[in-house]
């Protein structure tokens, strides 16, 4: 059928269209991306990146300069030259849980209108199960001609910050399909990764998505349970983790303890499978759990923080990290984000740093004071927060932090330092779990 290289076009460049069609044309393809905003087009075809994430602009860079890369806002230009299209649009979530699949709509439409002869169309947005058999049966309404197509589902399992890595070296493959036709392109597209490849229905593939993301989400929610026990037991939290994960039934990742989980996914993720269960009639009442967990270690650190101040009304509180994880400049639902929101209602005054989500924080935080280097946060402050997981924050100059604070206490919210380490420096040092 289609012949390697193949020609592929993908609609939508968010974090996962572009990732996704940079490493396709990385691999060896012949990739359009296409994007309704022409500001993001102009953008990329001048080598600038509209999000970041590491190794990306030298991914786009590189198989631009090959040919093997191209961006376009026409989306005819864009399927008419492909054999297999990417749709990787946005889902956003609404605030009843449910999922704004208008984009994904008005995209089947556009394509179908444009089919002229067979081409695979492959749901790369996260989506709730049963959008692929949508797209195929609005595909198949609006495609004008008797046109063949198959709609496939290739969920994506990328974790910001480190997209391209996971996409390049995935632990497996998951291609949900309703005939075998498509089976054998597919394959040829992911050849190259030397991957696990699962091939199922589509509802499955979309299952497998909702269910992963959902098991991780619990597992950090666990984790975090456990750290409140820690607390109350004086055990430790870092050592409890590390006696679990290496039961390899268990794992050792994901039982990092923090002050909860944020970003895109997980908690979307969340809301869309207990909704999608509660309207098929099952109560999932354990992720109902896991949400709660959540807020709740949010709110236990926040009374850490109370208790220690006793009044944070007019307090000065310097806080590290805003992105809602390392390696990104995402602050979509960033717990970091939510504690300045609350620590400001609480009527603190706020000096914030992040290494890259300076930018993006800007349109949500206001009323704070924006510090261009991590050593200049704690200058004036009452306490000093540590709020994602930057890696960098380790090398903060703690003996200056002490000497410019009125008071040395640190809260981390991502235990990054060592307790006793920060004793002898003569911090108040107060940490998850441990
Ligand atoms: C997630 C999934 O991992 C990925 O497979 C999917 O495709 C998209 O959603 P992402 O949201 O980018 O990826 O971040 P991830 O690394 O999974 O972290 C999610 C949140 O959990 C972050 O806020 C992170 O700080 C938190 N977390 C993670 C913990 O608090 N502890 C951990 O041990 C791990």
């Amino acid at each position: 059928m289609f012949s390697v290289p193949m020609k592929i076009c993908i609609i939508g460049t968010g974090y996962v269209g572009l990732v996704t069609g940079a490493c396709l044309a990385e691999i060896g393809h012949e990739v359009i991306c296409v994007d309704n905003a022409p500001e993001k087009i102009k953008m990329l075809n001048s080598g600038q990146m509209p999000i970041y994430e590491p190794g990306l602009e030298e991914l786009v860079k590189k198989n631009a300069l090959a040919g093997r890369l191209k961006f376009t806002s026409s989306t005819k230009d864009g399927v008419e030259r492909s054999d297999i299209i990417f749709i990787a649009v946005p889902t956003p979530a609404q605030p009843d849980g449910s999922v704004d699949l208008s984009f994904i709509d008005r995209v089947s439409q556009e394509i179908a209108e444009l089919l002229t002869r067979y081409k695979i169309i492959i749901d790369k947005s996260v989506v709730p199960v049963g959008t692929g058999d949508k797209v195929a049966e609005t595909i198949r309404r609006y495609c004008k001609s008797k046109v063949a197509f198959d709609v496939v589902s290739n969920p994506e399992f990328m974790r910001e910050g480190y997209a391209v890595n996971d996409f390049l070296h995935p632990d497996r493959i998951v291609l949900g399909v309703q005939s075998q036709r498509p089976v054998h392109a597919l394959k040829e597209i992911y050849a190259p990764l030397n991957a696990n490849i699962i091939v199922t229905d589509i509802n499955s593939a979309e299952l497998i998505k909702h269910a992963s993301n959902s098991f991780l989400a619990l597992k950090v929610a666990y984790i975090n349970a456990i750290s409140v026990i820690c607390e109350e037991t004086g055990a430790n939290i870092e050592e409890v983790a590390q006696g679990m994960g290496l039961d390899k039934r268990i794992g050792k990742d994901f039982l990092n303890a923090s002050l909860g989980f944020g970003g895109s996914c997980f908690p979307k993720e969340l809301s869309t499978f207990i909704r999608i269960a509660e309207e098929r009639g099952y109560d999932f009442g354990l992720l109902r759990e896991v949400q709660r967990i959540n807020a709740q270690q949010m709110e236990r650190f926040v009374r850490k923080i109370a208790d220690t101040l006793w009044v944070i009304k007019d307090k000065t509180i310097g806080i590290l990290g805003l992105a809602f994880k390392q390696n990104t400049d995402d602050v979509r639902l960033s717990p970091a984000v939510a504690l300045c929101q609350r620590l400001r209602k609480e009527g603190a005054h706020l000096r914030v740093y992040d290494p890259k989500a300076m930018n993006k924080a800007k349109m949500v935080l206001k009323e704070v004071t924006f510090v261009g280097d991590m050593n200049q946060v704690a200058d004036g402050c009452d306490a000093l927060v540590v709020a994602t997981e930057w890696p960098e924050f380790k090398k903060l100059d703690l003996e200056y932090a002490r000497e410019r604070m009125t008071h040395p206490i640190l809260f981390d919210g991502r235990n990054l330092f060592d307790p006793k380490k920060m004793e002898d420096l003569g911090f108040i040092y107060k940490s998850i779990g441990r």
